[in-house]
């Protein structure tokens, strides 16, 4: 992956009337990444990636797009964005093909051989030539995705493209973005409130809270990073006080409250096979023994909880 940054933000802020909407952001996305702008519903994503487009004016701070700045250089900064902020504009009467090339007409320097190669990235190969109006939603991203790549831009955005898409198309859509990244090239800013999905599409994460950008991270880091982790048991619950006993004596602190045939504890999965081991040599019957993974969504929900 390029380590060249396209879009970098700094200081972003967003003032209407007395509030502040987006409280100094700052941040880069680099040629090649995917980040994923997180935060829940009235965080301020929106309105941050309307100041980067040119939507609404920025009240503080600035946005370099490949190197121009959005409030010095609007024109040759945008040249460089291809995005889908709300729902793709799409004729729904002409085809696929037809709305590529009538787009195609509106941008400068689309050759038909960059029609056909986006045609293949978003993989609309077969329906191409079907209308519009007969695509299902993950089809019709596709094409809008088609649409906003047809112009080479160096940076993405798309502002919650997995709303209204189900588990399938949120799939296809992570494929495409990976390709269109990693193919081409491209820097991707793709927003979300939805965590569990920018787990497995994006690189980095930057987490929106009340305007303010709370943390930065690794994807890789913020998965794999835990401190502590859980192990669930299943048993007889009329064996709950002895397994407790049990496993009190070898220094595991147990979770569940009060009998019952589940138990919790704060163990790594690395100590399953121990585990498991050591309760069955003393008569124990287990039913199950599982590791419990914590979920971006989950790490997310304490991060916002510990701010509260
Ligand atoms: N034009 C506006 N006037 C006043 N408040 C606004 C305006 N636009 C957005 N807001 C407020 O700013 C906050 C952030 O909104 P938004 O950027 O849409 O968040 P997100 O996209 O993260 O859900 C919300 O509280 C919203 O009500
Ligand atoms: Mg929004």
């Amino acid at each position: 992956m390029e380590n060249k940054s396209v879009l970098e933000l700094k200081q972003l802020t967003k003032k209407i009337r007395n509030k502040t909407i987006v409280d100094k952001v700052s941040f880069s996305v680099n040629a090649g990444e995917i980040f994923g702008f997180l935060g829940p519903n009235g965080a301020g994503k929106t309105t941050t990636i309307r100041m980067i487009t040119g939507l609404i004016k920025i009240s503080q701070g600035d946005v370099w797009i490949d190197g121009y700045s959005i409030h010095n250089d609007f024109i040759h900064a945008i040249r460089h964005v291809g995005g889908i902020i709300e729902n793709p504009d799409l004729y729904k009467y002409l085809s696929g093909y037809q709305n590529l090339k009538q787009y195609a007409r509106m941008v400068a320097g689309v050759t038909q051989q960059r029609i056909d190669e986006v045609i293949r990235i978003v993989g609309l190969t077969e329906s191409i030539h079907e209308k519009v109006g007969n695509y299902s939603l993950g089809m019709r991203q596709r094409l809008g995705l088609a649409q906003a790549i047809l112009h080479h831009p160096s940076l993405l955005i798309l502002d919650e493209p997995t709303n209204g898409l189900d588990p399938e198309g949120i799939h296809e859509l992570r494929d495409y973005l990976k390709q269109i990244a990693h193919q081409e090239g491209v820097a991707v800013l793709v927003s979300s409130h939805l965590l569990s999905e920018m787990q497995l599409m994006c690189d980095r994460v930057g987490v929106l809270r009340k305007g303010k950008m709370i943390a930065i991270e690794d994807i890789s880091s913020l998965v794999n990073d835990r401190s502590t982790q859980q192990v669930k048991i299943t048993i007889d619950p009329a064996q709950y006080e002895k397994v407790v006993q049990i496993l009190e004596g070898e220094g595991f602190s147990v979770l569940s409250a009060h009998p019952s045939n589940e138990l919790i504890l704060d163990a790594s999965k690395k100590e399953i096979p121990h585990l498991n081991k050591t309760l069955a040599d003393k008569g124990i019957l287990i039913y199950s023994i599982q590791g419990i993974e914590h979920t971006l969504e989950e790490q997310f929900l304490n991060m916002m909880e510990g701010l509260k």
